[in-house]
């Protein structure tokens, strides 16, 4: 089946076409804009202003016209409201106009599907980890569950916002790590509540000491103290779970150094560790495209009226969403 996936949820505008296990395109259009962090509305402005030309590259990549589309996948969320109503209107107005059917697709979802068939995994335990998520997931009886989350930010908004604290030019997670190389540790607040996360009071005093020690250092410490805590709820659902894979996806994902944790913290205990490759961990149109099917599959498609954002769209909600 060829799908249509669109992805609009935060400053990517992106647009897929998979058919079946084969991603036959994956076009992505980044807003970046500097340090100001996510601006809604300019967010919308962007992917507004990109659709026409990334959907005609998604297909022109996939070598196939609109007519050879049979359904139409969008993110339906969470996200920011703006830019993901841009996405949804664009979707809807592609399914009306050419008949298609249509679906929407929780974004977490996506990234877990997309990085389980990259890595060839079947019911791991999950780290998904991005800008406004951070959670360890579980699959049972074909729904996901939320078994640990931050109570607070997102790790990826931890980053941006010490980014911008710290007015590094490209405020963002991979700028941070990168500017953190080589840095010396500085003891930060270190919160972990059973299998959940609080990295507010760990943002308040890395911004309160960036004043008074290496911009470096304290960068450096953030990051390797929002890793440790992350590694230790995930250890501790991986033993309650009794799971022998980790799945670590989403964003945030990307980082090496998390991974080379990860990594380590797994084979200490003989638990299988992988992750996709980057482009399917940005958010990105395919894995709304591979995910679409897979949903479509399961639940039908959509009826036009349902088609609205769900900025709050929680991965525990599909059911009641598409049942
Ligand atoms: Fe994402």
């Amino acid at each position: 089946m060829k799908v249509l996936g669109i992805e609009s949820t935060a400053h990517t505008l992106s647009i897929g076409v998979s058919d079946g296990p084969k991603i036959l395109s994956n076009v992505l259009d980044t807003y970046s804009g500097g340090n100001e962090g996510l601006i809604p509305r300019k967010l919308a402005d962007h992917h507004a202003t990109v659709f026409s030309s990334v959907l005609s590259q998604s297909l022109a990549d996939a070598k196939l016209s609109i007519d050879d589309i049979e359904l139409i996948a969008f993110s339906q969320g969470p996200g920011i409201g703006s830019p993901l109503s841009v996405g949804v209107s664009g979707a809807k107005f592609i399914a009306l106009k050419y008949n298609k059917k249509i679906i929407g697709v929780n974004h977490p979802y996506a990234h877990v599907k997309i990085g389980e068939h990259f890595c060839k995994m079947k019911k791991p335990l999950i780290l998904y980890l991005s800008g406004g998520n951070s959670q360890i997931l579980i699959e049972q009886g074909g729904y996901y569950h939320v078994l640990g989350e931050t109570l607070d930010v997102g790790i990826g908004n931890l980053f941006d916002s010490f980014a911008r604290a710290i007015q590094l030019e490209h405020a963002h997670g991979a700028a941070l790590s990168k500017f953190a190389e080589g840095g010396k540790y500085i003891e930060l607040p270190y919160t972990v509540k059973g299998m959940n996360l609080v990295f507010s009071g760990l943002l308040t005093q890395a911004e309160k000491l960036a004043n008074k020690y290496e911009k470096r250092d304290v960068a450096f410490s953030l990051m390797e103290t929002a890793f440790a805590m992350t590694c230790e709820v995930t250890e501790r659902a991986l033993f309650l779970a009794k799971k022998k894979e980790l799945l670590v996806c989403g964003g945030v994902a990307q980082n090496k150094r998390l991974q080379e944790m990860l990594k380590s913290m797994c084979a200490d205990a003989e638990i299988k560790f992988d992750v996709a490759p980057n482009e399917y961990n940005r958010d990105n149109g395919a894995m709304i495209a591979y995910a679409g099917q897979l949903l479509y599959e399961k639940y039908g498609a959509m009826p036009i009226e349902k088609c609205i954002p769900i900025t709050n769209y929680r991965i525990d909600r599909i059911k009641e969403i598409l049942g």
